[in-house]
């Protein structure tokens, strides 16, 4: 059931194309992280639960090669239609059977996805795949968001939180993981040098569309539509009509920022 949640083509195309990359601040410390544990680990990186390749794009400037894997068809289809870099590519797997050789990958990523995998299971497999002195960054975002614009952030911030409350009803039992700050996931990782960052604070540049479109592509959203589709249809409109009333702004396209708490555990396998 966890496995079939994002693979809607209807879904995949709406994440494609309202999901947000890392920002700046998540990315940074990615890389800090590698350049100090693995500096001349640059051969090969693989993002799993890739989604239609949110997370996959930054990895390609740092590594030969880099790997989307997703057990979506449909996320996959997304993301090698949308245009990336010539070292990229995606495959159709799981993330509890990886298809890499015994230590051959020299950074094992995955982004908002760890929590929707068998984790006892993804853990052999990083264990497995990752290459003696290679490092594994596993992040996810919170719901620890917030909406900024002028002198209305407070407002803005209650309006978007009263629809996400709405929302978690319908989510999932291992969305527990994330309000967790992946505290579990943490202790699973099988390596003793491994560290977890529960403050990173991106601030990404969105649009009133953008925060509605985001909503929609949240799991919670799907279900809600399958489950009690009139009440799911209203919820959305209804909280664009009074962010835009609150601002005061003429058009869903007016820019606003959104800022997002990420969770990331990093973590290096002896050399
Ligand atoms: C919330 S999306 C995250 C996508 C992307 N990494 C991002 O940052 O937006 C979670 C992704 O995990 C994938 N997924 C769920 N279970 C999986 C599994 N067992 N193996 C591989 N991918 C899985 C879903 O298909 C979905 O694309």
């Amino acid at each position: 059931m966890a496995t079939q949640m994002f693979e809607g083509t209807q879904h995949a195309a709406v994440y494609l194309k309202y999901r947000f990359a890392p920002g700046k601040e998540l990315k940074d410390i990615i890389l800090a992280y590698l350049q100090e544990k693995a500096p001349s680990c640059t051969q090969l990186a693989v993002d799993v639960g890739c989604g239609s390749g949110q997370g996959t794009a930054f990895l390609a400037d740092r590594f030969a090669k880099v790997v989307g894997t997703d057990i979506s068809q449909a996320q996959i289809q997304e993301a090698k239609a949308a245009p990336s870099p010539p070292n990229i590519s995606y495959l159709v797997c799981p993330a509890e059977e990886l298809p890499f050789e015994d230590g051959s990958v020299d950074l094992l990523a995955s982004f908002t996805a760890a929590h929707w995998f068998d984790i006892g299971k993804f853990m052999n497999e990083v264990k497995r795949v990752l290459r003696p002195g290679g490092c594994v960054a596993i992040s996810t975002y919170t719901i620890d968001m917030s909406l900024h614009y002028r002198d209305c952030s407070e407002k803005l911030t209650q309006i978007f939180r009263e629809a996400w409350d709405q929302l978690l009803k319908y989510s999932h039992s291992r969305i527990k993981h994330v309000l967790e700050d992946y505290k579990e996931i943490f202790e699973a990782l099988p390596f003793p040098d491994k560290k977890r960052i529960t403050n990173i604070y991106d601030k990404i540049p969105m649009t009133v569309a953008g925060v509605v479109g985001y909503l929609e592509s949240a799991s919670p959203y799907q279900v809600f539509m399958k489950n009690d589709p009139e009440a799911a249809k209203t919820l959305l409109p209804g909280m664009e009509k009074r962010l835009l009333e609150t601002m005061g702004a003429p058009s869903r396209d007016t820019p606003l920022e959104f800022w997002v708490r990420h969770v990331c555990i990093l973590g290096h396998k002896e050399a």
